[in-house]
């Protein structure tokens, strides 16, 4: 890896331009880093950030999400194994922890690893050694872990879920990520960047902008998923307006969004009319609803039982239990 893996850091923010600031700082020292933050807020870019910003920096820049892999599996991945450490393990296997000898390794996902490999990790922090699974000699490594989770670290330590040694040596210094809501200057400036980008992937010369409805869109947004779902959003919107040379102001949120979209029926549809604005009772909600359904397809079907069951994927019995309870037999007149 080399410096040219480094990706811009886009952002103009009070707050985001105090981060980098605690970056460079952050980034000289010989110790562990922890980079906090929802998803999407730009963790991994920031870590990466770190690394080449220290003196590691031409040394290896390792990355292993944790929540990715089961615990044994972890353990093989982060410290190695010995051949025939277990069924399958032909040969010797070197672990995360010596391949970023020297330099840093992130551990993305941090809070979801078992006390086990917590206990591992912090040997390997406390005095630099660790042995492969299934293996007995003592390995020495020296590599700076950059650490980062959208959790609580201490929330989960009181509870138990943490070990509370391990997060004391990891949070020697801790960076938070404000989400992409509270630094709203930062949107435009992202947005201009992804939107630049995803036109020269088009082969597009020149991006035409967002129109100012767009842009008000785009800022006022709540953005839940962060810089990740801003990066998704403005492809989409320069993807789809592709070959018009006007300012791009087709901006859609929710790629499923769909009227065929099929249904955990989570969403509040609007084929069931609006949602009541004040409390209301749950069931009788529901209720109203199924005999709202009910009648209309009752009616698409020309009062035919048949067919209205087919219609609503139901079986014919189903459809009288429902007729029955609702007091809807009597329909067709
Ligand atoms: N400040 C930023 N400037 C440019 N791109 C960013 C910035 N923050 C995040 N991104 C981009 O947003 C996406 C999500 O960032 P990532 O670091 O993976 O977030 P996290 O690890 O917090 O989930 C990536 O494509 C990343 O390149
Ligand atoms: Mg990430």
């Amino acid at each position: 890896m080399d410096r040219q893996q480094e990706q811009a850091l886009i952002g103009e923010s009070p707050v985001f331009l105090e981060i980098l600031e605690h970056v460079s700082r952050v980034a000289q020292l010989n110790r562990p880093v922890l980079v906090v933050g929802e998803r999407g807020t730009g963790k991994e870019l920031i870590a990466a950030r770190i690394h080449y910003l220290s003196p590691r920096w031409d040394r290896p820049f390792v990355k292993l999400n944790c929540a990715a892999l089961a615990e044994s599996l972890l353990e093989t991945e982060l410290f190695g194994h010995e051949a025939g450490s277990f069924t399958g393990a032909t040969r010797r296997r070197l672990g995360r922890f010596e391949l970023a000898n020297e330099g840093s390794l992130f551990l993305d996902e941090l809070a979801n690893t078992s006390d086990r490999v917590q206990e591992k990790v912090l040997r390997v922090i406390e005095y630099g050694e660790l042995e492969r699974v299934g293996g007995n000699d003592t390995i020495r490594t020296d590599v700076r872990i950059i650490g980062a989770t959208n959790e609580d670290l201490p929330g989960l330590a009181e509870q138990g879920k943490f070990r509370p040694d391990l997060l004391d040596r990891l949070a020697f210094d801790v960076i938070t990520l404000p989400p992409l809501r509270k630094r709203r200057e930062d949107i435009i400036p992202l947005a201009e960047h992804f939107a630049v980008k995803m036109s020269g992937e088009l082969g597009l010369d020149l991006f035409q902008g967002f129109s100012e409805s767009a842009r008000g869109l785009l800022r006022d947004y709540y953005w839940p998923g962060n810089v990740r779902e801003l990066k998704n959003v403005v492809e989409r919107a320069v993807y789809s307006s592709f070959g018009n040379d006007e300012p791009t102001s087709g901006i859609s949120f929710d790629p499923f969004d769909s009227p065929w979209r099929p249904g955990t029926q989570t969403k509040t549809g609007d084929s069931g009319g609006s949602m009541p604005g004040e409390a209301y009772d749950f069931k009788e909600y529901i209720q109203e609803f199924e005999v709202t359904l009910l009648k209309s397809a009752l009616q698409t079907c020309r009062f035919n039982q048949k067919k209205t069951a087919d219609f609503l994927g139901m079986t014919y019995h189903q459809l009288r239990g429902y007729l029955r309870k609702y007091d809807l037999t009597d329909q067709e007149n």
